[in-house]
Parts: structure tokens; sequence; C-alpha cells
């Protein structure tokens, strides 16, 4: 049994106005994070993972809007001006670049006790301590409080981010790729300190990854995005074990093991598609090797089969489908 969802996110829909026409960034995706576990939200550059993070904080572009879905917050809708209320308390995130949540111009101590005294009501003498209390829990000397944030390397960045996330204590923090611009092992390190944090502190989380290793090796559920839509989820060693959509058996073959240097990487041909178009049928069909003449046309239709759902209309078939992707000549073909 799945705990109960913290956060269910109903097909929403997120579009973004330019002047080339309407970018359907999200297009209809439907997810939840279950209390207490970490659910990895995975895809190529451009998915729209970056903006369901953004439009669940209710901190879009200005040329974004919701143009449709429900977001629930322990099972009330939350929108963009209720958002505010949660923000930092309830949920709080950690933007794609760390940098971006540090202000250059101050110290790293300042920042987090700003946070503390502003939105927490703290006092003075409160902030500072809790502030080293928040750098020791994220791994960092607190010594480094009076440092500025180009004094810190990328992975102090994300580890100074992740402690003002923390700030408030709140129950579900969303991570937009904390890991990306760091080398492995220092990927390792923070993946294991967010481990650590996710049970000393029960949080719930939500890890945005375009690498399906940093998944295999941190998450508890995984939600598989292209192009704006879920193509896959639900738990882990099913969904990366077993997968039943051609695009999940594709990023298994594209990328490498965190803990091993093995295997050849054979990477998935061709790019997703225009998200300013029309699009009909499955959308990863043009790059399919198992694309049938029936894939591109009507509406994508969801199956689940004990909590794993995909949307490949060859599930039934998903056994043969498996052997044939690992074969590195399936996806040449393409
Ligand atoms: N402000 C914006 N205006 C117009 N289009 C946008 C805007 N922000 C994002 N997009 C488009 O929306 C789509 C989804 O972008 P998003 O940043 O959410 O993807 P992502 O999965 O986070 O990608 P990445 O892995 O590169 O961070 C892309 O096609 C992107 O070009
Ligand atoms: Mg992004």
């Amino acid at each position: 049994m799945m705990p109960r969802p913290l956060l269910a996110v109903e097909d929403l829909q997120i579009h973004y106005a330019t002047r080339d026409g309407t970018v359907r960034a999200v297009d209809g995706a439907t997810f939840a994070v279950p209390e207490g576990r970490i659910v990895g939200l995975v895809g190529e550059s451009g998915c729209g993972k970056t903006t369901a993070v953004r439009a669940i904080m209710g901190v879009l572009a200005e040329n974004g809007r919701r143009a449709g879905g429900r977001v629930c917050f322990r099972d009330r809708p939350i929108d963009a001006g209720s958002t505010r209320a949660l923000l930092w308390r309830e949920i709080a995130y950690v933007p794609q670049s760390a940098m971006s949540s540090l202000d250059p111009v101050y110290t790293v101590g300042a920042q987090i006790e700003e946070v503390l005294r502003k939105r927490g009501g703290a006092s003075r003498a409160a902030a500072k301590a809790r502030a080293a209390e928040l750098f020791e829990l994220v791994g960092l000397s607190d010594r480094r409080l009076v440092d500025y944030p180009h004094q810190f390397s990328g992975g102090m960045r994300q580890r100074a981010a992740i402690a003002m996330a923390l700030a408030l204590e709140p129950s579900l923090l969303l991570a937009d790729e904390p890991v990306t611009a760091l080398d492995v092992i220092v990927q390792r390190q923070i993946l294991d300190m967010l481990r650590t944090l996710q049970q000393r502190l029960k949080l719930s989380m939500v890890m945005v990854t375009h690498d399906i290793s940093v998944v295999a090796y941190l998450c508890d559920e995984v939600v598989v995005m292209y192009a704006g839509q879920v193509v896959e989820s639900g738990p882990v060693r099913e969904v990366l074990g077993r997968p039943r959509h051609p695009y999940t058996m594709g990023l298994r073959n594209a990328f490498p093991d965190l803990l091993s240097d093995a295997m050849a990487l054979v990477p998935i041909h061709g790019g997703p598609p225009d998200l300013r178009e029309t699009l009909t049928g499955c959308r990863f069909a043009p790059r399919c090797p198992f694309v049938q003449p029936a894939c591109t046309a009507g509406a994508l239709a969801a199956d689940v089969t004990d909590d794993h759902l995909t949307t490949c209309r060859r599930s039934a078939e998903a056994d043969t489908l498996r052997t044939a992707a690992l074969d590195p000549g399936t996806w040449q073909r393409v």
C-alpha cells in the first residue's frame, strides 16, 4: 500500500505565451508525492520538469500560466495565490541553479538568517544559532557562514541552498537538478546527505533530474516525463527494473550507472517535438524503435497495473520489447 499523497498533481497544464505561439510545456501531467517518499521527476532537457515544479510553487515565469489541472497539498487544492502561505513553511524549493537562490552580495549566513527572521519570525540570536544548526545538518562547517557564495565550491553552494530551503522545517522539498553540475563523487555525497536528511526530518521530496542513475540511486518513486506528459510512473524498483515504456527503456541505456563505470551508452536518436505544435498520439513515436501505425493517432491511454503506470500502447508486450531494447542495434534503426 502506498502512503497517502502529501502532494497530488492532476492533469496539470502549463502554457507559456511567446511571439511564435503557445508553448504547452506541461500538457496533462498527473502524479503524486506520497508522504515520506522521494519521488524522482526525470526526462530529457525541455520536457517540462522545471515548469512543473515552479507551477507547484506558484513561481512561474511571467509569460507562464496554469491553463488547467489541480495541485493539492494535504488534500487541499492550492493555486498561485495560496502557495504563498505554504512557501518555505510547508513546501520549500531549491531552484535549478543554486546560484540563483543565493545572493552574491551577502554572506551565506546572513541570507539564511534573513529567511529565519523575516519569514520565520526568529530573533537575531535565535536565527544565528539556527543557521549554524542548519549548516551542520547539511555537512558544512558553521565557520563558513561568514563566507560569500563565490567562496563556496559548487557542491558547498548546493548544500547551502538546501540548508536555506530547510530553514523553516518544510514537510516537502522540491529540488531541481541539485547535483547536475557536480562531479560523480560530490554527486554521491549530496545524494547521501539528502537521503539522511529525508529520514531524519521525515521529509517528502521531489528530485528533479535528467539522469536516471540519480533516480536509481536515491528515489523511491519515479515519474518519467516526455514532451510535457508523464509517460511512465511507479515504484523505482519496478519502473527501472521492468520498464514498460520504450522511452524509459531508452533512458536506462543512455546513462552510466552511478555505482559502476560499466556498459557502453546507447543514445536515443532525435529530439523531443516542438511543444508549440498540436501533437496527437504518443509523442515518443517518431523516436521509438517499436512504433506501430496506431501509436501516432488518437489520445493517450494510461495503463496502470500494481501502481505502475505507462502510456505505451504496447505495454502488454513490455517483456519482449524490453529484451529487444537491450540490444544497441534496436536503437540504431530509428
Ligand atoms: N518562460 C518561458 N517562455 C517560453 N517557453 C518556455 C519558458 N520556460 C520554459 N519554456 C519551454 O518550456 C519547455 C519546458 O521547459 P522546462 O525548463 O520546464 O524543461 P526542463 O525539463 O526543466 O528542462 P532542463 O532539463 O533543460 O532543465 C521547453 O520547451 C522550454 O523551452
Ligand atoms: Mg529544468
